[in-house]
């Protein structure tokens, strides 16, 4: 939980972050993408990075989070976390890339904040930050063995066997696997990550809903 030294600090400090949260998303993304390219290459979806709402999720969802630590410090917003988890799951995140994540948005936070951000500030928004990346690390280690796989084989290549126009913005594909792995039965509610190649050689992701998976 949140230290007794660090809460009244964020406390203090949500407001001012709460109001600048939209430049420092952006400023977020912009030094990410800048320092590691290859993020938009497979990870990051670049439609949604033009969409400015799905870009406030991840700098938003620390504050929301900073939100309830100070309003309930005995209860940790499980429903936010469950979600992130998944998304995060559904595209192969490992847990070495918490640091990359933590290095830039505490840079936008700086950046964006100037001198208001006092050594001690940024302390308790370092341990904002890694008491959520910790948890959320946590409980995609357990999404992942679940499955039976580690961040870097989540992917697998499958072949295309028919195409079905359902309605006019509704398409079904038929997917066989090529390779020996088995398929686990879907869940309900359960959807899959496709990556594509895109012509200038990068891969794109793009999350569909799953009707039906056969062993
Ligand atoms: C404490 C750290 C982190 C927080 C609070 C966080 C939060 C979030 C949130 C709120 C979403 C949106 C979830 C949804 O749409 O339902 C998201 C999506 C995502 N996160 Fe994280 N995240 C964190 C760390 C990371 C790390 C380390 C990576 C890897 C580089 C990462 C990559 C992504 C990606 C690729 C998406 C999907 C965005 C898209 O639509 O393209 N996140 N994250």
């Amino acid at each position: 939980m949140l230290s007794d030294k660090s809460r009244p600090v964020i406390q203090a400090t949500l407001p001012v972050v709460g109001a600048h949260i939209k430049d420092i998303a952006q400023c977020f993304y912009r030094q990410l993408f800048t320092t590691h390219p290859e993020l938009l290459d497979g990870t990051f979806n670049r439609g949604n990075q033009a969409d400015g709402t799905q870009q406030l999720a991840l700098a938003g969802s620390v504050a929301a989070f900073a939100t309830a630590l100070v309003n309930t410090p005995d209860h940790l917003p499980e429903n936010l976390l469950a979600r992130i988890a998944q998304k995060h799951a559904s595209l192969g995140i490992q847990p070495e890339q918490y640091q990359i994540v933590h290095d830039n948005l505490m840079s936008a936070i700086a950046e964006v904040l100037g001198d208001a951000v006092t050594p001690d500030i940024a302390a308790a928004w370092d341990e904002v930050y890694w008491l959520m990346a910790y948890t959320l690390i946590h409980v995609e280690r357990g999404l992942y063995s679940a499955r039976g796989v580690r961040p870097q084989t989540i992917w697998r290549q499958w072949e295309v066997e028919k195409k079905i126009q359902e309605t006019d913005d509704v398409v079904t594909f038929v997917v066989k696997r090529i390779d020996d792995h088995l398929v686990k039965p879907s869940l309900p509610g359960q959807y899959i990550t496709v990556q594509v190649h895109l012509p200038n050689g990068t891969r794109q992701p793009r999350q569909y809903s799953l009707s039906r998976a056969d062993q």
